[in-house]
């Protein structure tokens, strides 16, 4: 069967994974309207083009903190790969490594950060952070990442408390034994730490910190999971080098407005009357 557009390859999931493997991947936070606005918001987009350009060469290369891509895209951190496919994270280090993008590691990667460089080692990585309670071990992970080479700390700032994933719930979802199941084929210890289902993140985290991580790592810092104007301009003042405009994909806050909206608007406002 031939998979040609994300829909394909969605329905060929659903049909391979495990029900509580698909409802964890699939579902939002509570009602999940978010989850569900975001699909909307970007139905909603349309297109004005502009032709008789010359189009015979196009060149979407373009700089992220100072690094080339291919295009404008980078994968966003998601967790617990293997869940999905054998070789977990480690393969889709060497589709990012492949396509020229940048990928954004989760801390809740299945693969150990070593596999995953090791995988595509010429790939563009940035680690993505979930501040655990202990500070040692966050900064054990930071430094880890860092010495492996990953080129931007993402520190995700919008799950001072996990989303409420009714499906998750009604599951009984415990990624730690789905993980472990998957793993019986390849008995290997491969996880990275910290160890899952969502030990504990620091919900004591707040803008003060970030100038614990600055001192900690030389790495520029991102905050994901920004939806305000007035967070951003917090994010500005204590000096971060760039904000991801997120709702984690509905599956934190729900009610919030889609990821989407918030940039167009954003848009509209730094360039109102742009032909
Ligand atoms: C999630 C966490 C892992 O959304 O970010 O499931």
């Amino acid at each position: 069967m031939s998979l040609v557009c994300l829909a394909d390859f969605r329905a060929h999931a659903q049909e391979l994974l495990c029900k509580s493997t698909w409802d964890y991947i699939d579902g939002g936070a509570d009602d999940s309207f978010s989850r569900d606005e975001n699909i909307a918001a970007f139905k909603r987009i349309r297109l004005r083009p502009r032709f008789l350009r010359d189009v015979s060469e196009v060149d979407t290369r373009t700089t992220i903190q100072g690094q080339e891509i291919s295009a404008p895209i980078c994968i966003a951190p998601t967790g617990f790969h293997c869940l999905t496919w054998p070789d977990g994270e480690m393969s889709t280090a060497r589709a990012a490594q492949a396509a020229a993008i940048c990928y954004i590691t989760s801390t809740y990667a299945s693969c150990t950060l070593e596999d995953i460089v090791s995988a595509a080692p010429r790939g563009l990585r940035w680690f993505q952070l979930y501040a655990q309670p202990d500070r040692l071990l966050t900064k054990q992970l930071v430094q880890r990442a860092e010495s492996l080479g990953f080129q931007a700390l993402v520190i995700t700032v919008d799950v001072p408390v996990p989303g409420n994933r009714r499906h998750d719930v009604r599951n009984n979802l415990d990624l730690k034994t789905n993980l472990l199941l998957k793993d019986l084929r390849s008995p290997k210890e491969r996880y990275s730490t910290p160890h899952l289902q969502m030990t504990p993140i620091d919900p004591s985290m707040c803008w003060n910190d970030l100038s614990w991580f600055q001192s900690i790592t030389q790495l520029p810092i991102i905050l994901k999971g920004i939806l305000t104007k007035e967070d951003a301009e917090l994010a500005v003042r204590h000096n971060v080098q760039g904000i991801i405009v997120s709702n984690h994909g509905g599956r934190q806050l729900d009610g919030v407005a889609a990821s989407k909206m918030l940039i167009s608007q954003q848009e509209k406002m730094n360039h109102p009357t742009e032909e």
